[in-house]
C-alpha cells in the first residue's frame, strides 16, 4: 500500500514535561487522530517515554532526533537506536543540517547510524540539503547528490528509508524554496536513488524549511513531495494541525 502523506514535527531542543503534555493534549483535542496523514512527533530524547505513553492508540507515530551508530558501550551522553526502539520510537532523523554543521557529523557517520537504526527496526529520515553558498554557486544538485551517495546504505527501499530535503538557508528563516526548485531537487533525488538501487520507488521524499500553514498547500501538492518535516510550526498545535489539514486533498 502507498504511504499516506507524512507530516513530521521536529521539536528540536524545545519543550519540557508539562509543555509537551499540553501540546499533545491540544493536538488530540484538535482531532489529530482523524487525519489521513501519517503524523510523526519527534521530541527531544528526555520526552520520548512520556510522549510514547500519551500517544498510545491515537495513530500518531514517534520519532527521535538522532542516534549513535553503536548499540551500547562507553559513549557518554549518547543514545543508541536500540534504546530509541525500546521506548517506542518508529523513526529517527539522521543527518539533520544542525547535526552536520553544529556537531560536525559526517556522511560516513550518518551511513553507520542508518545501518544501526534499520537493524533496530527504526525507519531513518535522512536529511540532505545545500547551504546558501552552494545554492548561489549553482551546486545544490551536486551537494545533495553527494550526500545521498555517501549517507545511504546500499539496499535502500521504501521499507527502510525516508529522505528529507531541507535546504539549510530555508531552515528557521521564514524563507521557503520555490515550488519549481523543490520539484527540481526532488526529481534529482528520485533519479539518484534509482541509479543507486532499482527498488527505490515509493521512498517518501519530504520537504523541510519554514513550512507553515500559509505555504504548506503549495508544497504538499507537488507530485514528488511525500510530506513535510516541520520545525518551528510543529510547536504550535494550531499551526501543526492546520498543516496536517492541508493533506486532505493529497492523493496517496
Ligand atoms: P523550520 O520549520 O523551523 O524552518 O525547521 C525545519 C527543520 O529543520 C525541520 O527539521
Amino acid at each position: 500500500m502507498a504511504t499516506p502523506p507524512i507530516i513530521a514535527g521536529n521539536w528540536k531542543m524545545n519543550l519540557l514535561l508539562e509543555s509537551s503534555t499540553k501540546l499533545i493534549s491540544d493536538l488530540k483535542k484538535g482531532g489529530i487522530s482523524k487525519s489521513r496523514a501519517r503524523v510523526i512527533v519527534i521530541p527531544p530524547a528526555t520526552l520520548l517515554s512520556s510522549i510514547a505513553d500519551q500517544i498510545k492508540n491515537t495513530g500518531i507515530f514517534l520519532g527521535a532526533q538522532n542516534c549513535h551508530e553503536e548499540l551500547k558501550g562507553a559513549f557518554t551522553g549518547e543514545v543508541s537506536a536500540e534504546m530509541l526502539a525500546s521506548v517506542g520510537c518508529n523513526y529517527v532523523i539522521l543527518g539533520h543540517s544542525e547535526r552536520r554543521t553544529l556537531f560536525g557529523e559526517t556522511n560516513a557517520q550518518i551511513k553507520a547510524k542508518m545501518s544501526s537504526a534499520i537493524k533496530c527496526g527504526l525507519t531513518p529520515i535522512v536529511c540532505v540539503g545545500e547551504n546558501l553558498r552552494q545554492r548561489e554557486a549553482g551546486g545544490a544538485m551536486d551537494t545533495v547528490g553527494k550526500q545521498l551517495e555517501e549517507c545511504l546504505i546500499d539496499k535502500v527501499s521504501k521499507d527502510n528509508c525516508i529522505i528529507a530535503y531541507e535546504p539549510i538557508w530555508a531552515i528557521g528563516t521564514g524563507q521557503t524554496a520555490e515550488p519549481d526548485d523543490i520539484e527540481e531537487i526532488h526529481s534529482h533525488i528520485r533519479n539518484t536513488l534509482k541509479a543507486k538501487e532499482p527498488n527505490t520507488d515509493g521512498i517518501p521524499i519530504l520537504y523541510g524549511g519554514s513550512v507553515k500553514p500559509e505555504n504548506a498547500s503549495k508544497i504538499l501538492v507537488l507530485p514528488d513531495v511525500g510530506g513535510v518535516l516541520v520545525g518551528g510550526a510543529s510547536l504550535n498545535p494550531k499551526d501543526f494541525l492546520a498543516i496536517i489539514d492541508k493533506t486532505s486533498g493529497k492523493s496517496e
